[in-house]
């Protein structure tokens, strides 16, 4: 009943002849997949470029981040509006990287989900711990914190088309996957989060994605958990063939 999404973060590659080459590629492999949302996230400068490559392949455009006011005097900003003008329909939000390297704090996180709700974007909602965290035992409050704190404010009819996105940060880019049963037991917590901040209906139609060193040889598994419900790829979404394996999941 939860539509998987398998969603590919391109980080700061791909120009935009070579985005347009990957999608190229991308697109035969991945038609006719049904009962997969397939959702690309390029950097800002490129996004104007791929709706026309993109159409009739049922591929959905995601940016990488975005502010949280609709224009004014926010010099190096993009906001909802602007990512809507140029062919987006969903956005990465609190990504770990622009919380470590960026500044991205729960707070700013959750005026950018309002924003996004608002701008009529999708927003795919990223939390996850640190390996520092996980080995203190803190992994379950991290992660009760970053949702309650990102989704302060936001009502269960708002809610409904956010994207959760668990990305342990040790998993990310190391080629260290969480084993099935980490991710599972992590995305159950999550769940439960969801559920006690609204309820249990809420949280049965949330969809949850991992993410952290997705490659085709480990999304089979990842995906037969339960509470798994599509995976958030960096690296082995900058080839066509894996990407397109990785959404190929179910064969
Ligand atoms: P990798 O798949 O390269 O580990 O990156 C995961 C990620 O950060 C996706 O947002």
């Amino acid at each position: 009943m939860r539509k998987p999404v398998i969603a590919g973060n391109w980080k700061l590659y791909k120009t935009k002849e070579e985005a347009l080459a990957l999608i190229a590629e991308l697109a035969p492999l991945v038609a006719g997949v049904s009962g997969v949302e397939i959702v690309v996230a390029p950097v800002f400068t490129v996004l104007p470029t791929l709706p026309a490559a993109l159409s009739g392949t049922g591929i959905a455009l995601a940016g990488q981040d975005v502010f949280w006011e609709e224009e004014g005097a926010f010099t190096g900003e993009v906001s909802p509006r602007m990512l809507l003008d140029a062919g987006a329909s969903h956005v990465i939000i609190g990504h770990s990287e622009r919380r470590e390297y960026f500044g991205e704090t729960d707070a700013t996180v959750n005026q950018k989900i309002k924003a996004a709700l608002l701008g009529a974007l999708v927003p795919i909602f990223c939390i996850g711990e640190t390996l520092a965290a996980r080995e203190a035992g803190e992994t379950f409050s991290v992660l009760e914190r970053q949702l309650t704190m990102g989704l302060a404010g936001i009502d269960a009819a708002q809610l409904a088309p956010v994207i959760v996105a668990y990305e342990p940060v040790w998993a990310i880019g190391t080629g260290k996957t969480a084993s099935d049963q980490q991710a599972q037991e992590a995305h159950a917590f999550i769940r439960g989060v969801v559920a006690k901040l609204y309820e249990q209906a809420v949280a049965d139609k949330v969809r949850v994605l991992y993410g952290g060193s997705v490659k085709p040889e480990n999304v089979k598994g990842l995906m037969s958990c339960p509470d798994i419900d599509g995976a958030l790829v960096g690296g082995a979404s900058l080839k066509g063939a894996s990407f397109a394996a990785i959404v190929r999941f179910q064969e």
